[in-house]
């Protein structure tokens, strides 16, 4: 297994171009076997888990091949095959499989989802909306079965503001008979993103990124080309590491409306952000505010970025509070973070950050964003060497992430444990 390895206390200056959106790339492939045709998409990210979904598309045999950060799908001669097991069970975000296969075969056997265990991840809404279009719905030996002899269009209620339910019910209902409302939907860019290749492959699909979402069924869709919206949490995480190592960075590839709630909190804490058409520049500062921070859905602060600001907030002077309110116990960086000095406690759903430096340590990623946390945690330290295992769960949100920082001006490399 590898490991990374950190001499922080260097201050991140230069340029990093951001890659496309990891959560809309693993939903925009299995949406593409929605189609008859082939599906271009253009800025992929170079990520573990999009390299696990087109193994996924080629087991049902469509033609994909991958060059660049270009996918080409062709699903022409896809079929409808159970998959309890194999590379679905690699990802939490497999169960996408579930909407994409019930729209294009009425039916699907997919693996429980794996990926993340920063807590148990329920899919009972995704669930709720399958059997809404009138499918039959068992979980047998560890897999979802689904079926349906027709799907056709509901009206759906999310009892809980969900982006893999809205999602999921988005890519069953496009080849439901008739129109669906979803209420309560989630309003993430991400389902935009989808929303707008499905209805560039003639679906027809209203109000994505607001809390009512109607599709009106097709009977057929066709093949186009997309290029994915730029990956706002890995936007983020840079922008966290600029202000945590007192930097100049210029974070380009952007969407800065995707990015105001973590603009606006780091603007009350006293970093230097600078917003242009396509980027946001941060500028550190040497002494920052302690502040409070909720994570919410979107357009709240995201709460994948509530680990990456965790780490920053053990920089700034006094007492901040970091809620989530999106997962209440996604804290496992928390420990790590006490390995290398810092002093939060974690009381429900909230985390009491007291400023304090840190100091090198060797510590352990359990998730992505945790990982990223202790990234940046590793890079404000500029006495001996924090050492991050757990690189596997990185690389699964963060492409080139050890090139970006060395060309920011970190000394990071990878090392074998
Ligand atoms: C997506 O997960 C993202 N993953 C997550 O990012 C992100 O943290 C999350 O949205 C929230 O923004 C992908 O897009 C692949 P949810 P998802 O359904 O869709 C509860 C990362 O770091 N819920 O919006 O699984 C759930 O327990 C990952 O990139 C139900 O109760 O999240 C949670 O408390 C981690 N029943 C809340 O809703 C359901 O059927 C939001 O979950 C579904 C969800």
């Amino acid at each position: 297994m590898e490991k990374l390895m950190i001499s922080g206390g260097r201050p991140l200056q230069g340029t990093v171009t951001i890659s496309g959106a990891k959560n809309s790339a693993i939903a925009l492939i299995p949406a593409a076997i929605l189609a008859e045709s082939e599906v271009i998409l253009d800025n992929l990210p170079l990520l573990s888990d999009v390299a696990v979904y087109s193994e996924i598309l080629e087991e049902l045999g469509a033609n994909v091949s991958w060059e660049g950060n270009q996918m080409r799908i062709d699903p022409t001669h896809i079929i409808s095959l159970p998959m309890p097991n194999g590379p679905v069970k690699k990802l939490r975000a497999s169960y996408y499989m579930m909407g994409a296969m019930l729209g294009r075969f009425k039916e699907a056997v997919i693996g429980l989802p794996g990926g993340c265990n920063f807590e148990p991840r329920p899919i009972d809404q995704h669930i709720k909306g399958f059997e809404a279009l009138g499918a039959t719905v068992t979980n047998e030996h560890g897999a979802i079965h689904l079926h349906a002899k027709e799907l056709k269009g509901a009206k759906i209620y999310l009892d809980v503001v969900s982006v893999g339910a809205t999602i999921n019910i988005m890519l069953a209902a496009t080849r439901a008979k008739g129109s669906t409302i979803i209420e309560n939907a989630a309003k993430e860019p991400e389902i935009i993103d989808v929303a707008t290749l499905l209805n560039s492959m003639g679906a027809s699909i209203k109000g994505a990124g607001t809390e009512t979402i109607r599709i009106e069924g097709k009977s057929e869709l066709r093949g186009c080309r997309h290029s994915i919206i730029p990956d706002r949490i890995q936007a983020g995480t840079y922008m966290i590491a600029a202000a945590a190592t007192r930097g100049n960075v210029l974070i380009d590839n952007v969407i800065p409306k995707h990015l105001e709630a973590l603009t606006a909190k780091l603007i009350e804490m006293g970093v230097e952000i600078e917003e242009l058409d396509e980027s946001i520049r941060v500028i550190g500062k040497e002494k920052y505010e302690s502040i409070d921070v909720k994570a919410l859905v979107y357009p709240g602060f995201a709460t994948d970025l509530q680990s990456p600001m965790t780490s920053l907030l053990t920089q700034a002077d006094g007492v901040s509070v970091l809620s989530d309110f999106v997962y209440s116990n996604r804290f496992k960086h928390v420990p790590e973070l006490a390995r290398m000095g810092a002093k939060i406690r974690v009381e429900g759903r909230s985390a009491i950050i007291e400023g304090h430096p840190l100091n090198a340590a060797k510590v352990k990623a359990t998730d992505l964003r945790a990982g990223a946390a202790l990234v940046i945690a590793g890079l404000t330290v500029s006495e001996g060497i924090t050492e991050v295992t757990g690189v596997e769960f990185i690389d699964r949100g963060y492409d080139h992430l050890v090139t970006n920082l060395r060309e920011l001006g970190a000394d990071v490399w990878r090392q074998n444990d």
